[in-house]
């Protein structure tokens, strides 16, 4: 038996969601708070699976992770050990990385499994180990598991040849204790970058320039403990506001941070979708004869890469033909396999897919072959005629807080049903 989301298709939603703390900064803090000598505290924490797995490898860390209330976590590493992380779970997120830098940072030694995550193409993590190298580490990567050792951390330039979210972050991580001063140029930009660096600077770090493409870090001593409430999910409010382009009557998508969701936000526009932009919420209103558009995903404030694949389940009901390029991940097109089953005329080549709208879309058995694939499913479900039936629900649910929730109490049919292997 396995879990399968059920979706029928054509229902109007109409109403309020409100958007989760956000799943790549989560994943991020959580490893980071094991910096601190004390108890962190952090709100906002979405009920997404990957969390249970970052929880499941805290607790062989010997850290305590108590859940006060259902997204409010506190993580207590004042009896932590550095114990080598071989169990299958590192396996299951890409995000398990995070505990290079922190452990190293902390302990000057890490002994972990490769990370996993969603397959988008190759994803290789040279530059999170040569940032570790430049710090003085040295890395073994010996039966399938990387051994990271330094005998002391010191500050270094740094250059990244690509601007990487997670090598920004696992270096941030690895310097906060270094002697001296690291400089990361060639920063990523990403709002959970910032989120990141605002945690360990509440705990007692020194950080500067998250946000901007140069972070310098001034190592210190000791960090504390401390309060942080993690900032709303870029990517889950860009796919409701997707979601409502495609099927809402009239919808308020809350706890957004509209700066975040720019280049979205003028793509839709230029399709035509109606929206009144509030300090924290957007407002979207039915909207039709959606108008096809180009898009090349970038890092940010580009167009996100996570957003891409929802956004092309939309397009499929745009007038005309849309372009969509990935610069980050070439591969991350396996939606588009899985939409041409639903009825989709998507033409996928090198690195960029061309979309033929609109397009009916019939309820079909479909796989979330990642997790944003999921979210392009979902929205595919909820336009199509019929009952769509969408596998690997576990992508979805290492990202999305509670997506069937959400969108039932908008009125969508949506459902989860065990079925025969
Ligand atoms: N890259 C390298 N070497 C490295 C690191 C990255 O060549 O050492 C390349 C990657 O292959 C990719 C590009 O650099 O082509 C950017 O990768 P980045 O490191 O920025 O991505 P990531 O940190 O692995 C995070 C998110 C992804 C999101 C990307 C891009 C987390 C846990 N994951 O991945 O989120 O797509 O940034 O914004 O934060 C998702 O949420 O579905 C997801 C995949």
């Amino acid at each position: 038996m396995h879990e399968v989301i059920k979706i029928e298709g054509g229902h109007l939603l109409e109403g309020e969601v409100t958007v989760s703390g956000a799943k790549n900064a989560t994943v991020a803090l959580i490893p980071a708070a094991v910096l601190a000598n004390g108890p962190v505290t952090i709100v906002g924490i979405p009920q997404i699976a990957d969390v249970d797995s970052l929880s499941a490898i805290m607790r062989m860390l010997n850290v305590e992770v108590t859940e006060v209330a259902q997204d409010h976590l506190i993580i207590d590493p004042s009896r932590m050990k550095n114990v080598d992380l071989d169990d299958e779970i590192v396996t299951k997120l890409r995000a398990s990385y995070y505990f290079m830098g922190a452990l190293l940072g902390k302990y000057g030694r890490v002994r972990m499994k490769m990370p996993g995550g969603c397959y988008l193409g190759p994803r290789p993590i040279d530059l999170h180990i040569k940032g570790f190298e430049a710090l003085g580490a040295k890395v073994v990567y010996e039966k399938g598991c990387y051994l990271i050792e330094a005998e002391k951390l010191t500050g270094a330039k740094i250059f990244l040849d690509i601007a990487s979210v997670g090598a920004t972050i696992n270096i941030m991580m690895a310097a906060v204790y270094a002697e001296g001063r690291t400089t990361i140029e060639n920063a990523a930009k990403e709002p959970e970058i910032i989120d990141v660096a605002t945690l360990l600077n509440k705990m007692g770090a020194h950080i500067r320039g998250a946000g901007t493409n140069v972070i310098t870090i001034d190592g210190v001593n000791s960090l504390n403990g401390c309060f942080h409430e993690i900032i709303p999910d870029r990517i889950e409010a860009g796919t409701f506001i997707i979601v409502a382009a495609a099927m809402a009557k009239h919808m308020v998508i809350k706890n957004i941070i509209p700066q975040h969701l720019d280049a979205l936000l003028s793509k839709l526009k230029e399709m035509g979708v109606k929206m009144k932009i509030g300090v924290d919420y957007v407002e979207v209103e039915r909207s039709e004869g959606l108008k096809s558009v180009d898009i090349t995903t970038r890092p940010y404030p580009g167009f996100a890469t996570d957003l891409q694949q929802p956004l092309t389940a939309l397009l499929t009901q745009a007038n005309g033909e849309s372009k969509v390029q990935e610069t980050i991940y070439i591969e991350r097109f396996k939606h588009c396999m899985e939409l041409i089953k639903m009825g989709a005329d998507i033409d996928v080549m090198s690195g960029y897919a061309i979309i033929k709208g609109p397009t009916r879309l019939d309820g079909s058995k479909v796989a979330a072959t990642d997790l944003r694939c999921g979210a392009a499913m979902v929205v595919a479900g909820l336009l199509a005629e019929g009952v769509t039936e969408i596998t690997n629900v576990y992508h979805i649910d290492r990202g999305y807080s509670e997506i069937d929730k959400k969108l039932s109490s908008l009125g969508a049919m949506i459902w989860r049903e065990q079925v025969e292997d």
